[in-house]
């Protein structure tokens, strides 16, 4: 059985691609420093790490011991508004703290990596898909940040002989459909959790972060990807990199197609709760994009991947079955 290296395996999607990685014959091998996962979030019997991706020597004895044949590296900071207070942190942890174990990778002789992007690289463009041949013009530091890693991860694939994916996800969303794992970050910035969290009483109200983007209701738009189908396209994507030892870099966006509107989230989780809860519209947040929407085709084309779970309802059932089955946990 191939090991597996995944950096940030314990947090959010990390452990759904642990569960998809388990079910596809492949033994995962966590790294995470737990800033923001939880240990409980995967099961005991994966092999974890406590460290963080700037620790040379631990990183040195994680390659050692398990041999990974391919790395999925999601280690990072991930949200967008901190990233306009904090960019110091986001330079930090992701784009140099990628630099790090690319070089580990380099020093281990590991050459195959599957990257969390991100569909923030994109900013604010007048196109309605999204696709990967565009020039790249991020609207804020976590954007740059990621973006910083791609052309890293391209010079790597042409001078060291790297085989590399970066996935550029859209909006990911909901939670395991068998329920063994979901959201739960802390403090919690995302909609969909924090309009569930809203319609369980937990918080008074929902803010809209502006309601007068250039949008047809006005609120911004943005391609809401089940983890479930992110995980998926992560082990397919892994697959797509094994295959060869030639060196390659290719990008491809994860994400529906699809676009659906701050309103149109907070009606759907009316719906889907059967709960009536308050909404205020409030200022715009720095750095939100008014429109982020996938051109899925690439993805299909390079490791056929295809989204199972497309509709925003699903992924809202899915969020909120497993935000009620683990109300108190945090
Ligand atoms: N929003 C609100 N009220 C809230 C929270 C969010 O109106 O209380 C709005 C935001 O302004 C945005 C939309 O809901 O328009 C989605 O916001 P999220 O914070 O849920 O997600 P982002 O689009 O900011 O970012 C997410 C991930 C990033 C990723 C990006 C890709 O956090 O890591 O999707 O589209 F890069």
């Amino acid at each position: 059985m191939q090991n597996i290296l995944i950096t940030g395996g314990a947090g959010y999607i990390g452990s759904h691609i642990c569960i998809k990685l388990q079910e596809n014959g492949f033994q995962p091998v966590v790294f995470d420093n737990l800033s923001n996962g939880h240990r409980d979030a995967i099961s005991p019997n994966i092999p974890f790490v406590q460290a963080d991706i700037s620790d040379d020597a631990a990183l040195n004895r994680v390659f050692e011991e398990f041999k990974p044949a391919a790395v999925i590296h999601m280690a990072a900071l991930i949200e967008a508004g901190a990233s306009m207070v904090e960019p110091a942190r986001f330079y930090k942890v992701n784009t140099a703290g990628s630099l790090n174990l690319f070089e580990a990778m380099r020093r281990n002789d590991c050459r195959h990596i599957v990257f969390s992007s991100t569909a923030a690289v994109y900013g604010n463009t007048d196109v309605d898909l999204l696709d990967e041949t565009m020039q790249v013009q991020a609207e804020n530091p976590y954007g740059r940040s990621k973006a910083m890693v791609e052309t890293m991860l391209a010079d790597y694939a042409s001078i060291y002989g790297f085989h590399a994916v970066a996935l550029r996800y859209f909006n990911a969303a909901g939670a395991d459909p068998m329920g063994r794992t979901g959201e739960r970050h802390d403090p919690e910035t995302h909609l969909i959790p924090l309009v569930l969290q809203t319609a369980a009483g937990q918080r008074d109200h929902i803010k809209i972060f502006g309601a007068d983007y250039d949008t047809p209701d006005g609120t911004c738009i943005r391609d809401y990807i089940h983890v479930d189908d992110l995980a998926d396209a992560h082990v397919k994507a892994l697959g797509y990199v094994t295959s060869s030892d030639e060196p390659a870099f290719e990008i491809a966006n994860i994400g529906t197609g699809q676009g659906c509107s701050v309103k149109e989230i907070i009606e759907l989780c009316k719906e889907v709760t059967a709960l009536d809860f308050n909404v205020v519209q409030d200022a715009r947040r720095p750095g939100d994009p008014a429109r982020l929407v996938a051109n899925p085709a690439k993805a299909n084309e390079l490791f056929g991947w295809q989204p199972k779970y497309p509709s925003p309802r699903k992924i809202i059932e899915h969020a909120w079955n497993f935000y009620q089955a683990n109300i108190q946990r945090s």
